[in-house]
């Protein structure tokens, strides 16, 4: 069972994930994050630039990309990346990876992504935003739950959740490359967040609905290591939320009982 945290708001999310990288980090210099892009992740980055810690050592692969937008766009998940995290933490531009970037074809991109995250000794921690249509990473339902890193074509939910951050819902690329939901459950601790009540649904399918390519953000029950952290509006719909701010405040105490 993953661990839900359920707060009062995005910054204490944020603040909650943050601590985890900066724990990470501090005990390995050189530690491999998973990058999520879109506005979820946000308050985490924030949070992670108050706490300043060095971060110059860190290797990061994105989850995603569009295809067929150049990377200078701004809106290229490569620019988003640089923009909202290798700059402002002091990431090293070079040790930061999105996938498709590494100048070869497309054709062969996602098996190459998948052998460079395997070079860099896999990915410690995965943070991952969760998309209205269930979505983890940009494997939309029917998404393989073995899928590794690919081409896919991105919903029209998506595609109109997105378009907020172009002229038009036209100009949202059709296609993206991203790492599959095999890809993700290799990472070995995964920080899922999610906010507000769009996502209430999709986060009370993801935890406590079937295991299902219908709801591909549910292939986090099959993980060891999950931590998720939501607000309110997006707890809504979990039968067991009680239980979960229990747990949470009930943390097992190991010093008090040994
Ligand atoms: C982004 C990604 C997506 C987003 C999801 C939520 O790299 O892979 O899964 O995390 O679409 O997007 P936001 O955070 O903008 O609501």
């Amino acid at each position: 069972m993953a661990e839900v945290v359920i707060v009062p708001s995005a910054d204490e999310a944020g603040s909650i994930a943050a601590a985890a990288i900066a724990a990470l980090v501090a005990s390995r210099p050189d530690a491999v994050l998973g990058l999520a892009t879109g506005s979820t992740p946000l308050t985490t980055w924030a949070a992670l630039a108050t706490r300043g810690p060095d971060l110059s050592r860190v290797r990061g692969f994105a989850l995603d990309e569009y295809v067929g937008l150049p990377a200078a766009h701004p809106e290229s998940y490569r620019a988003v990346i640089t923009r909202e995290v290798v700059e402002p933490l002091g990431l090293t531009p070079e040790l930061v990876r999105v996938p498709g970037d590494d100048g070869g074809p497309l054709a062969g991109a996602g098996e190459r992504y998948e052998r460079d995250i395997r070079a860099a000794g896999g990915v410690d921690l995965q943070v991952l935003g969760i998309g209205r249509t269930g979505h983890i990473g940009f494997n939309e339902p029917g998404s393989s739950l073995a899928s590794l890193t690919r081409v896919k074509t991105l919903a029209e939910q998506t595609r109109a959740d997105n378009a907020r951050f172009f002229a038009s819902v036209d100009d949202v690329p059709t296609h993206c490359i991203t790492q599959g939901l095999g890809t993700i459950l290799r990472a070995r601790h995964l920080v899922l967040l999610a906010f507000g009540s769009a996502k209430a649904a999709a986060v009370a399918a993801a935890l406590e609905g079937p295991v299902s390519a219908s709801t591909p953000g549910s292939v986090v029950q099959l993980h060891p290591k999950v931590t998720v952290i939501v607000d309110e509006p997006a707890a809504v719909h979990l039968a067991h939320a009680d239980y979960y701010r229990h747990a949470w405040a009930n943390r097992f105490d190991w010093e008090r009982f040994e």
